[in-house]
């Protein structure tokens, strides 16, 4: 079975006076991983809920294969949704549940149970056929719900933060099912999360929203080393933001680099880009080297305060004070060469000016 390929045209929801979702455009390719990631409120559930068509849009078309399906009701589009709540049905056995959407669409017995255990199959859980939802842990009920929505071989999926109500490691667990599952069905998956770890984990790409507008649209490994706009930077993986109040060119070790004033106090050297005109400037926690070797030549280097080190498992997060405007997040891989840094030690950071990237706000 192949994906479908979804195009969005000027899609516009307005409720009274509020516009949830701005006009916006859209193309999801056939048999696309494709998330949509924004904060809390940002329009995701109502941008999936035009694609299902339980929610009407204010104006603009939502074309499946070059079919405009604007007017076609949630039944009629072959699609299969997976919601965070599982919504099983609580008196049905697990056959019995992903047996349903069949039943409803009269297909033959031996066929219905030939489609059931294929999917029962890939979501490992043919044993459990029998049990209630009820005797079930949340990540089952989840694979059930998944495997419901796919057992008519629906062209496109649609997940609305599936694993919101999953403990992290499970949830980690099921992402990978999830991707593997995709790469055997090879429907169009698109999947709704705020989560932005989530959505790089498993997307090929992703759009970024905020106040029902998408900001920007790529693969993850795009989006960020590329981000188009300060939100991007700051909401794919963490950034060090700076305001600049002011900007001039100057000659640091031989290099033409331009010299920016923050509003944060910190004066950054930066190498020449063509964006360097843009008023935000970003670094990268990674990017941010401490207590540097006497023979490194990075153009940035400030004395600062340990404030705090967080551990969170491959990695140490450190917040370094520079001042009291000026709090920088470093992250360092946490291997063995990691020497231990007490509180309040002071150290010096640097980064090279090409790690200052300005963006537009
Ligand atoms: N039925 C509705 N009536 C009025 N406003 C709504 C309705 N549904 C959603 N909204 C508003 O639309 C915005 C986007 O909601 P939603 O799509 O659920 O966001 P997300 O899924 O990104 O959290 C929110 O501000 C929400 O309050
Ligand atoms: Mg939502």
């Amino acid at each position: 079975m192949n994906g479908a390929r979804v195009e969005l045209r000027s899609i516009c929801k307005k409720y009274d006076d509020a516009c949830v979702l701005q006009p916006l455009d859209l193309v999801v390719e056939q048999g696309e991983f494709f998330a949509l990631l924004g904060p809390s409120g940002s329009g995701k559930s109502t941008l999936l809920g035009t694609i299902a068509g339980f929610i009407p849009p204010s104006s603009g078309e939502v074309v499946v294969n070059g079919d405009d399906i604007t007017g076609v009701p949630p039944h009629r589009r072959n699609l299969g949704m997976v919601f965070q709540n599982y919504s099983l049905f609580p008196y049905l056995t697990v056959y019995r549940n992903i047996a349903f959407p069949l039943e409803m669409r009269r297909v033959r017995p031996k066929e219905i149970k030939q489609a059931v255990a294929r999917v029962l199959d890939m979501v490992q859980l043919s044993h459990m056929a029998d049990r209630l939802p009820a005797q079930l842990s949340g990540g089952q009920q989840q694979r059930v719900a998944l495997a419901r929505a796919a057992v008519y071989d629906p062209p496109l999926l649609l997940m609305d933060e599936p694993l919101g109500a999953l403990d992290k490691n499970l949830r980690e667990d099921l992402q990978q099912e999830i991707r593997e599952f995709h790469r055997k069905v090879g429907a169009t998956i698109i999947y709704v999360t705020h989560d932005q770890y989530e959505a790089a984990a498993m997307a090929d790409r992703l759009a970024i929203l905020r106040n029902g507008r998408i900001e920007q649209c790529g693969s993850p490994h795009h989006l960020y080393n590329h981000p188009g706009n300060s939100f991007v930077a700051g909401f794919l993986g963490e950034a060090n933001l700076f305001e600049i109040t002011s900007k001039q060119e100057g000659i640091e070790n031989g290099n033409a680099d331009v010299i920016a004033e923050t509003r944060q106090g910190v004066r950054l050297i930066a190498a020449r880009s063509p964006q360097d005109d843009a008023a935000i400037a970003y670094i990268r926690p990674e990017s941010i080297v401490i207590n540097p070797s006497s023979s490194a030549t990075l153009a940035n280097v400030h004395d600062a305060i340990v404030d705090d080190i967080v551990n969170s498992g491959g990695s140490l997060r450190y917040r370094l004070r520079v001042t009291d405007n000026c709090v920088l997040t470093a992250r360092k891989p946490n291997d063995r060469s990691i020497a231990d840094l007490p509180l309040g030690e002071k150290v010096r950071c640097a980064w090279d000016s090409k790690e200052v990237v300005f963006v537009p706000r």
